[in-house]
């Protein structure tokens, strides 16, 4: 996945365009690349290098090229290896078609065959090389650059949006989106063109999301859109307002530490709107009470830390609301036998509102007749567009590519709203509703304090000794499983320590034999009492091999705080609560682990934060 970012306008653009790239660099950081045309002569002039877009602005030390239409690019490698040419821009043979694309060209290698055998040269191994070349082929054989650019999208098969600069038509920039995310910023005398319009929040708050399937020629005064068929469409702009201030981190030193320390309130915010929006709840959902009332299943899709939060969820919604719930993981369920069943709905989680997998996941419950509905944190997102209906969840705009926040906002969410589905389905009353809300308050009252109490000994203690083991095992059961899956994969993720989950009852069924000195295993309790005395026993079984043990348990859980080597215990919260209460207190030890290593926490090697490509 990768970012787009361009400008057109009365001003010089790099400046515009580097900022851009810098607030986008969280869709991906494994090259850089800036690509204008020159005021005088426009001819299109680049630069590239690998890495991020701090590397990319020490090249214009030596080569300060500008102009006034330009665009930029930041990697996420799907076609090549992490190379300067395999950066973006791309090329022509001529270089007088440049482009910088966000997507995968599923069809490029025959596109490059047979580009090849007329003719073509190409410099890299990318996928976005063989529109550059198709295009130029095409606009010898097409009247007019409309009709070539039809004739492009008609061959182009897969998922795209990118946008393109060409030395005959100095004024203006090409954009053309199918199913990747792309929206134009209207200013004055000045377009703006980006991949999320994080890019120019601050600059101008008119927006165009540019229709799927579409493309448009942009000049800093006038949009021509139209669509695949080269239909001309009328640009529906909108007012949208991005919060965004540029001195984002606050003074912590990683992102992901401010998101971290931000949950409280995250948790407060969510509670209190939900309250507050009681009433529009349903309609939000597009649905009305009746069909409520008569709920009998709930497919819940996501992917990553969402895909936990919605495994966590799971449990909320059978339990509190009594509806069946089926999880699934939204790269896998779409190619999976799906079985409709009335009375259901299905709910994209996401933090992005972008990730192709759970776009495609809804897309494909949607053609089997599902009623859709995203909860995401990015309410002008594509899977807010696409779906029936659509809550939000109120994390403010999270940037480090490990996901925090978002997953408190959403497990915050998800279990007021199973409680809601309860009271409309007559399972419970009023105040039990305002009594989850009050447990959710409490939680996250438990999820800062038990940061505050152990925030000491990580930092000066623990993260320093665990930083030392090459890998670690992750034990929870019941609700606290896949609460150890999501603390499995952010140590994983930021830290590149190996590490690996299991249901603990699994233990003796293999990974027993994993276990020794220098694996620590961290374990994840329960107040579910009957489970808390079976995870006790499989705690012991770690121990009786001499297993080293941290437990994250709760106040009076005597037994597995004293089989530990480590315990962190925190106030005991109700039961479906309790991964919401050890979050913060996970997330932070796993956080100073990996800053022990001095890993690159907020953009860790190899990942990106929103993926738009399957
Ligand atoms: C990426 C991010 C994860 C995130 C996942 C799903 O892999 O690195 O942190 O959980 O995408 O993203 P979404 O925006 O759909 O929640």
């Amino acid at each position: 996945m990768c970012s787009v970012v361009g400008y057109v306008g009365k001003n010089l653009s790099r400046s515009f365009v580097m900022e851009g790239l810098t607030r986008l660099e969280y869709r991906g950081y494994d090259s850089a690349g800036f690509a204008c045309l020159h005021p005088q002569d426009h001819r299109v002039i680049y630069t590239k290098s690998q890495g991020g877009v701090s590397n990319l602005l020490k090249n214009f030390e030596k080569s300060p090229i500008d102009g006034f239409l330009g665009m930029g690019h930041t990697r996420w490698s799907t076609h090549g290896v992490i190379s300067t040419e395999n950066a973006h821009p791309q090329f022509d043979c001529k270089k007088m078609i440049s482009i910088v694309h966000n997507g995968i060209i599923e069809n490029h290698h025959e596109l490059r065959l047979s580009l090849m055998q007329a003719g073509h040269i190409f410099q890299s191994q990318t996928d976005t090389e063989t529109i550059a070349h198709l295009f130029e082929s095409l606009l010898t054989t097409h009247k007019n650059i409309k009709d070539a650019v039809v004739g492009l999208v008609n061959r182009l098969e897969g998922a795209y949006a990118f946008a393109i600069l060409m030395t005959p038509y100095p004024d203006m920039m090409l954009v053309v989106r199918k199913r990747s995310p792309l929206c134009i910023g209207s200013g004055d005398d000045e377009m703006f063109i980006a991949s999320d319009m994080l890019a120019f929040a601050g600059k101008t708050n008119k927006m165009l999301f540019l229709p799927d399937e579409s493309f448009a020629f942009i000049r800093k005064n006038s949009i021509e859109l139209f669509d695949f068929k080269g239909t001309a469409l009328q640009p529906h702009f909108q007012i949208v307002d991005i919060p965004w201030t540029s001195d984002m981190k606050q003074g912590y030193e990683h992102f992901m530490l401010k998101e971290i320390c931000e949950q409280k309130r995250v948790i407060q915010d969510t509670v209190n709107k939900y309250r507050a929006q009681e009433h529009e709840v349903y309609q939000k959902m597009g649905l009305v009470a009746q069909q409520v009332k008569e709920l009998q299943r709930i497919t819940l899709v996501g992917c990553g830390t969402s895909w936990h939060a919605a495994r966590v969820a799971q449990f909320f919604f059978e339990t509190i609301a009594r509806v069946r719930v089926d999880v699934g993981l939204a790269s896998e369920m779409r190619y999976l036998p799906f079985f409709l069943e009335k009375n259901s709905i299905a709910i994209g989680i996401s933090q992005s509102g972008e990730t192709a997998d759970t776009l495609e996941a809804l897309r494909f419950l949607r053609e089997q007749s599902v009623h859709t509905i995203a909860l995401v944190n990015v309410p002008s997102s594509t899977m807010v567009r696409e779906t029936r209906g659509a809550l939000s969840v109120y994390a403010g705009p999270e940037v480090a590519v490990a996901s925090t926040k978002a997953f408190a906002a959403q497990v915050t969410a998800l279990y007021w709203l199973a409680h809601k589905i309860a009271l409309e389905k007559g399972l419970i009353n009023e105040r039990a509703l305002k009594t989850a809300e009050n447990e959710l308050l409490v939680a996250a009252e438990i999820l800062e304090s038990a940061m505050d109490q152990y925030k000491r000994e990580i930092v000066q203690k623990l993260a320093p000794y665990y930083a030392q083991f090459k890998q670690a095992l992750f034990l929870g059961r019941h609700i606290s499983y896949p609460f150890a899956q999501e603390a499995s994969l952010k140590l994983k993720e930021i830290s590149y320590i190996f590490t690996d989950c299991y249901p603990a009852a699994e233990l003796k069924h293999g990974p027993l034999a994993l276990v020794d000195k220098e694996m620590p295993i961290f374990i994840f309790s329960i107040l579910d009492p009957v489970i808390y005395q079976k995870l006790v026993s499989n705690a012991q079984e770690v121990k009786a091999r001499s297993g080293h043990l941290i437990a994250f348990a709760f106040e009076g859980q005597k037994e597995l705080i004293e089989l530990a080597d480590t315990a962190f215990v925190i106030p005991r919260v109700n039961p479906l609560l309790g991964p919401l209460a050890m979050t913060g207190l996970m997330q932070l030890f796993n956080y100073h682990i990996a800053r022990v290593l001095n890993r690159p926490i907020d953009k860790p090697r190899n990942l990106a934060k929103s993926l738009t490509v399957e």
